[in-house]
């Protein structure tokens, strides 16, 4: 089993590389293989909005940095998001690549009932607001949330602060070990208890009979 860490954060050797470390550390620990992306660098542009993917399960735009991950993550078992907090929420570059991970999956079962975690770090606000929108990216795909027993969360400002935030890496520890956990048991049960049939649902637009967007 495997697990795709990913580093949302523009510098590679910042406090979200320590908690990127820390969390493959106990993975690997309990026999859990890991691959750390460093995507918070990666030049990944936005969202155009033309919905080709919703028909082709494939985004238009074609930078090979994107799709490389992006494969990497649908094969993988699980998936670790660390983010820093930029202005209360997550860096654009990170955005850019979840908005697209997770809208061209959309019904394709890439992400579904995937084992998922994340971890913010924060110099000092914002941690509850990031990882909020990190857990609904995964609610949305029908990903599984690990529980961390306590807000997964880091503080720091400088390359290695969080290091200090003794509470905070405790909590990180215990995530990595339900991710692991949760992994072991999906895998264990497998065959025992197949997962249920997914419902074809109607698709509404609040009000009126849905469809996709034919704008363009
Ligand atoms: C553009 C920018 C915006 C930031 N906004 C916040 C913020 O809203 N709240 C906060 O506590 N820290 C904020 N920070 C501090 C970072 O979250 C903090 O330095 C964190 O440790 C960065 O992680 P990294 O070392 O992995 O890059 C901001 C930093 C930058 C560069």
């Amino acid at each position: 089993m495997k697990t795709i860490i990913v580093n949302g954060s523009p510098r590679k050797n910042g406090n979200c590389a320590k908690v990127a470390e820390l969390f493959a550390a106990t993975l690997e620990k309990e026999g859990i293989e890991t691959e750390l992306l460093q995507i918070g660098s990666m030049d990944i542009s936005g969202c155009r909005g033309c919905w080709a993917c919703a028909k082709t399960g494939r985004c238009v735009q074609d930078d090979a940095d994107f799709h490389e991950a992006a494969e990497k993550i649908y094969e993988a078992d699980g998936l670790f998001v660390a983010a820093p907090v930029y202005y209360d929420s997550m860096p654009g570059q990170l955005k850019s690549f979840l908005d697209r991970l997770f809208f061209q999956d959309r019904g394709g079962g890439g992400l579904r009932r995937k084992v998922g975690a994340a971890c913010s770090v924060q110099r000092r606000t914002g941690g509850v607001a990031l990882l909020d929108d990190i857990y609904h990216f995964m609610i949305c795909a029908g990903m599984i949330i690990a529980p961390s027993e306590g807000e997964s969360m880091v503080f720091g400002l400088e390359p290695g602060e969080v290091m200090a935030d003794q509470e905070g890496l405790d909590i990180l520890e215990g995530t990595a070990g339900n991710m692991a956990w949760l992994m072991k048991m999906m895998e264990t049960t497998k065959e025992m208890l197949p997962p249920p049939e997914l419902k074809k649902r109607a698709q509404t637009n609040f009000i009126r009979q849905g469809g996709l967007c034919d704008d363009d």
